[in-house]
């Protein structure tokens, strides 16, 4: 007993002295990079020394640390990171000099103001790796730079903060004969296998452009698979279907026409036949498209269509451009506990979504908890086959959300209330009090936007 208590005050005493020596030399010897050096390899250099790639980079750059506990503890660190945040395209991204996705930058900026990372167990035993204040302000301005040259983020009106999400633009440049095609093809039954349904059948544009309903029925009256997505906004997202299957507009609404349960054709011919059949309607889409219809024109037209489904000036966007008055108190905290908790690291930019994959159930297991896994919940796996894509959706944006009920790609989350609960366990491990929620909900009730100069409105919800 004597001789067990002796080692372990060895053990704690050297633990001491080490973790005491690594503060005292860290502060010694881990300084800024030369500003002589460009910034991008200023930038290089920190994210190098903070560790960033052995924890975000992907298997190939997990540590091997011979570090007894240590070692240990960053390993799983690392296994845990990656799914956080992957890193590996900001890595490519840096070395060919091109622009670094929006999505992670705004999850960088989170941990970089809180200087959250790297994990104490990492900087404990790499004493160059802590972000110093000096190391913080190169990392800040990198980002805000990056994110308005790059990507068209407004400047941040004050130091270290860049507001993670962005009003909706109050127009798109768009074609407006290619938008008024597409208009009369959205609403046009034609495109479906049996002239049953529009895509406005289950996109509606007085109910937040889905349908409310759990499974919207398709051709045939199939019942579908999925939770219905709303079109609005779709044009500001940079991946599309829970799956994040297809990164264009036109591809979208090409896999919606041919979806079996959707639409229900089985070639574009089907279309192009039916449509043809009426002189009117083919000489107004030869006016614009000469060579007539085709699977590239109909789409394209569509696409065009989405440019103006935008809702500008939601009571948020207001606030965001200076009018502290246009949400309410409580919406204000929920804003602020959304950013606090972290709920912005994904749900982010214009669409406030639509810009990364994420993992549902990324801080607790949420499929296993649930009674049967079905197919559509393998999330990106059934596009991919990879078996870290299991359970990984496109995050879904955020606005005119009070309108979109229900939830989730699953339609298992009946209202907002029940959705906010949800995700701040299962992406967040937070569990949040029936005030916080309320007041996260207020937040996502003022993210409703106008159509066509209105306030969008729907049924329940409100
Ligand atoms: C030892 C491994 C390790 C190192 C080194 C590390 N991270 Fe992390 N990182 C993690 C883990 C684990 C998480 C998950 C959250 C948590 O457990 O705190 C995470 C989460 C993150 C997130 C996601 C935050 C969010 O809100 O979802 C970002 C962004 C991030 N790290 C950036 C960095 C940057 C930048 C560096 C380098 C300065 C870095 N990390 C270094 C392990 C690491
Ligand atoms: C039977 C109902 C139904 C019809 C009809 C329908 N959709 Fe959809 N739409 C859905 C469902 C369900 C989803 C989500 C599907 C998924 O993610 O796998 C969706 C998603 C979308 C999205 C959003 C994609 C995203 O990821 O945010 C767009 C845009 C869209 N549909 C456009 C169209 C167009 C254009 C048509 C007509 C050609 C159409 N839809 C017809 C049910 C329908
Ligand atoms: C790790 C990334 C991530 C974080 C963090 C996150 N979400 Fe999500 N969010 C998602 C994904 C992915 C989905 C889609 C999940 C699904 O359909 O199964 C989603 C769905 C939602 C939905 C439903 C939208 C719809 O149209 O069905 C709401 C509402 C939502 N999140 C709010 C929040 C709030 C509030 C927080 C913070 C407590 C948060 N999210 C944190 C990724 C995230």
């Amino acid at each position: 007993m004597k001789h067990f208590l002796s080692i372990l005050w060895k053990i704690t005493g050297t633990l001491i002295i080490l973790i005491g020596l690594g503060f005292f030399i860290a502060r010694v010897i881990n300084v800024a990079p030369s500003n002589k050096l460009s910034v991008q390899e200023q930038v290089v250099t920190i994210v190098e020394e903070g560790g960033c790639f052995v924890c975000h980079g992907g298997p190939d750059f997990y540590p091997n640390i011979n570090v007894p506990v240590f070692g240990h503890m960053i390993e799983k660190k690392a296994e845990k990171g990656v799914r956080y945040a992957n890193a590996f395209s900001v890595l490519m991204h840096l070395n060919n000099d091109e622009a670094v996705d929006e999505s992670i930058l705004i999850k960088m900026q989170k941990v970089i103001s809180e200087r959250s990372m790297p994990p104490l167990s990492y900087s404990i035993i790499h004493w160059k790796s802590a972000i110093i204040k000096d190391k913080q302000k190169i990392l800040l301005h990198w980002l805000y730079d990056h994110l308005s040259t790059e990507h068209d983020w407004p400047v941040p009106t004050k130091e270290r903060t860049f507001e993670p999400i962005i009003p909706v633009p109050d127009s798109l440049p768009a074609n407006l004969s290619k938008v008024n095609l597409g208009r009369i093809l959205f609403n046009d039954p034609r495109l479906s296998a049996d002239s049953t349904v529009s895509c406005a059948t289950c996109h509606k544009l007085d109910q937040g452009g889905a349908d409310n309903m759990n499974f919207s029925l398709g051709a045939f009256a199939q019942p579908g698979r999925y939770s219905t997505t709303t079109i609005f906004n779709a044009a500001f997202q940079q991946f599309f279907f829970w799956d994040g299957r297809v990164s264009s507009l036109a591809l979208q609404s090409a896999l919606m026409l041919t979806d079996p349960v959707i639409m229900g054709n089985e070639s574009f011919e089907e279309i192009t036949d039916r449509l043809e059949a009426d002189p009117d309607f083919t000489s107004l889409f030869t006016a614009t498209y000469t060579e007539g219809f085709s699977a590239e024109n109909i789409t394209d037209a569509l696409a065009e269509y989405h440019k103006v489904l935008i809702t500008p000036d939601a009571p948020f966007d207001q606030f965001l451009k200076g009018d502290g008055e246009a949400i309410s108190p409580d919406a204000k905290k929920g804003y602020d506990l959304f950013k606090k908790i972290g709920c912005a690291s994904c749900h982010n930019g214009v669409a406030i979504g639509g810009n990364s994959l994420e993992y549902m159930g990324l801080s607790n297991k949420f499929f296993p908890s649930r009674d049967k896994v079905q197919l559509p919940d393998l999330g990106r796996y059934r596009v991919t086959g990879l078996q870290e894509d299991i359970y990984k959706f496109k995050v879904p944006g955020l606005r005119n959300v009070a309108l979109t009920y229900p939830y989730f790609h699953n339609s298992s989350a009946p209202d907002l209330e029940t959705a906010v609960k949800t995700m701040a366990f299962y992406q967040r491990d937070k569990t949040l009090t029936l005030k916080e929620i309320r007041e996260v909900v207020s937040f996502l009730r003022t993210l409703t936007g106008t159509f066509e100069g209105k306030l969008l409105t729907g049924s329940i919800g409100e």
